[in-house]
């Protein structure tokens, strides 16, 4: 399966934080927001990337992601000239996709907690695969409306009667038809490639599963001022009381097998002096008393 990071937009309602950079670029507490995502798909086992962005904010994402191979993956880039929505990103990365399924996640969206997705990948087999998770004001995000038997049963883009309070997280898994089924798709009445039409889509054709998220799983958005500070404060108080990072790609590469116990060190080794050096260097550390121990 390929892996999509869409890390477009202008990131007005940050502004002026976007000024110089973009939203996916902010921190997130102690790291980039955009590594969060990251991590996801490198935990769901994805290996080969492709991350869309503006041609304004493409050489930064460049420049500190490279072409993937610290973290033991591949990572293309591609531009996303004029947002059109985020089905869109189907289009500009269709020869990255080639025959393959495909996961899109949005640059913005923070997860943690649990197994939540790795079930999802490793089951997907055909059509697509979302989420659903309760929040408090739905009207903000596609909603899924489930029936007594817990299946879904219709999906709206930002109703302003919300079905339910199930949200659709930024995480979707589709086969390969998902690319034509695109070219295929109308623009919106705001003129955007609707990612919920896709899903409605899909929804009638009977091919799509809604998983919904336990309680206990978090679903950050990081998209104003306010749920930019709550998501660092959140992800500090995690990292504080258990000590262990959350959205850290490497220990995460490490753990997929996609970078050795030796090229996790030498990666450590290479960074500056810093919390996030002495975090993997203990990740090494306890690794190898472990591997001692076998
Ligand atoms: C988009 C999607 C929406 C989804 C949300 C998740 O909204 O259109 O269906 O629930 O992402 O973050 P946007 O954040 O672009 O307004």
């Amino acid at each position: 399966m390929k892996g999509i990071i869409l890390a477009g937009g202008a990131g007005s309602r940050l502004y002026p934080l976007t000024l110089v950079a973009s939203k996916q670029l902010q921190p997130v507490y102690d790291k980039p927001m955009v590594y969060y995502p990251l991590t996801t798909l490198i935990e769901g086992g994805i290996r080969e990337l492709c991350l869309i962005s503006t041609p304004h904010d493409l050489p930064r994402f460049r420049q500190l992601l490279g072409d993937g191979s610290r973290f033991g993956l591949t990572i293309d880039y591609r531009e996303q000239a004029k947002p059109a929505g985020i089905a869109q990103a189907f289009l500009i990365a269709e020869s990255f996709i080639g025959n393959d399924n495909v996961a899109l996640i949005l640059g913005d969206n923070i997860f943690y907690g649990g197994d939540g997705f790795n079930k999802a990948f490793a089951e997907f087999n055909g059509g697509a695969t979302i989420f659903g998770y309760h929040v408090n004001d739905p009207e903000r995000y596609g909603v899924v409306e489930f029936n007594a038997a817990s299946q879904a049963i219709s999906i709206e883009e930002k109703p302003k009667s919300p079905k339910s309070n199930y949200a659709v997280p930024g995480l979707y898994i589709f086969d390969n038809e998902v690319v034509a089924l695109t070219k295929a798709q109308q623009p919106s009445a705001r003129g955007e490639l609707e990612i919920t039409d896709l899903n409605v889509s899909y929804l009638r054709w009977g091919k799509l599963r809604v998983q919904r998220l336990a309680r206990g799983f978090a679903w950050l958005d990081a998209g104003t001022s306010s749920s930019l500070h709550e998501a660092s404060a959140y992800v500090q108080t995690i990292e504080k009381r258990a000590g262990v990072k959350i959205g850290c790609p490497e220990e995460a590469a490490f753990r997929a097998g996609f970078l050795s116990l030796a090229q996790l060190s030498d990666l450590a080794d290479q960074m500056p002096n810093c919390e996030y050096r002495a975090y993997l260097c203990d990740v090494v550390a306890e690794a190898k008393r472990l591997t001692i121990q076998k």
